[in-house]
């Protein structure tokens, strides 16, 4: 639900995910994420009862959700839910986690490394820590919560760490930068074109670059965010069609990896 705080300094809005909550549950959360975040002299609330539809809700309507739409979805899955703790929290992820360590094989310091989708920071604070203090990391993210938590946490972690934070769609983001490893983990599944984000990344490897890519197979969406169900078959495909490399995809449990090695060109034919 949308939610209005009529703080000193204007008016903002944020979002309250609605779930499993009465409305005067929400209502308190409401003014406890108010407070945090805005300050104690927030007195009112108002303006609630927009539903955010899920990414599969919309999907299943017949379309695919814009950046807006999805915007809005990974803010209100990133904003904390009593019932769960802080919801949507990769923050905890260890360094033997199995794609922490993909790709941490392929991460050596002082180099240049993006992540596209980075939520709250639990697999980017591993990377920051491998490129070290000589390195750079840039953190993409949609969601404009998620990216607050991922930069409040890893400067807080890392303080010594360069990183750069953008919230953007990793599809059509563009700089001048070009990167050494780029991460796409956990995020194809996410977007309406991932063909169109695996192509936007690839332009932005050095020449020499890699791109790490995850989706999980054979899993449950149980808060509604994908919008494909991919199956094994399908990643060397889409990855083929837009980078043209002939990519090897290995499965680890229910996860599916694959590296596109930009210096190590395989023609790729369908
Ligand atoms: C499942 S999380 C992945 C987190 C992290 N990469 C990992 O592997 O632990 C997916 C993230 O992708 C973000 N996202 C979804 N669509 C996006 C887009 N078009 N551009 C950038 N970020 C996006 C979501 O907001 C969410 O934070």
């Amino acid at each position: 639900m949308r939610y209005t705080a009529h703080t000193p300094s204007g008016v903002v809005e944020f979002w309250v995910p609605g779930g499993s909550l009465s409305a005067p549950e929400r209502d308190a959360l409401a003014i406890e994420i108010a407070r945090r975040d805005y300050g104690d002299a927030v007195v009112t609330l108002g303006g609630k009862e927009e539903p955010v539809q899920t990414m599969a809700e919309i999907k299943a309507s017949g379309r695919m959700p814009t950046i807006e739409e999805a915007e809005a979805f990974y803010d209100s899955i990133a904003s904390p839910r009593p019932s769960d703790g802080w919801f949507g929290s990769n923050q905890h992820i260890s360094k033997d986690f199995g794609r922490v360590q993909y790709a941490l094989g392929h991460i050596k310091p002082g180099m240049s490394v993006l992540e596209a989708g980075c939520a709250d920071g639990g697999l980017s604070q591993h990377l920051v820590g491998a490129v070290g203090k000589e390195g750079h990391v840039t953190l993409l993210d949609i969601s404009s919560v998620f990216l607050g938590r991922c930069q409040e946490f890893i400067s807080k972690r890392l303080p010594w760490a360069t990183v750069e934070y953008q919230r953007t769609d990793a599809a059509t983001f563009t700089t001048r930068r070009r990167f050494d490893v780029i991460v796409a983990m956990e995020i194809l599944e996410h977007v309406p074109d991932p063909r169109a984000l695996i192509g936007n990344l690839y332009r932005l490897l050095r020449k020499d670059g890699k791109l790490l890519i995850s989706v999980p197979v054979d899993t449950e969406d149980s808060l509604g965010e994908h919008v494909h169900d991919f199956k094994e078959a399908d990643i060397a495909v889409i990855l083929g069609d837009a980078t043209g490399q002939h990519v090897t995809v290995e499965r680890q449990g229910n996860t599916l990896f694959a590296a596109v090695d930009k210096g190590n060109q395989v023609a790729y034919v369908r």
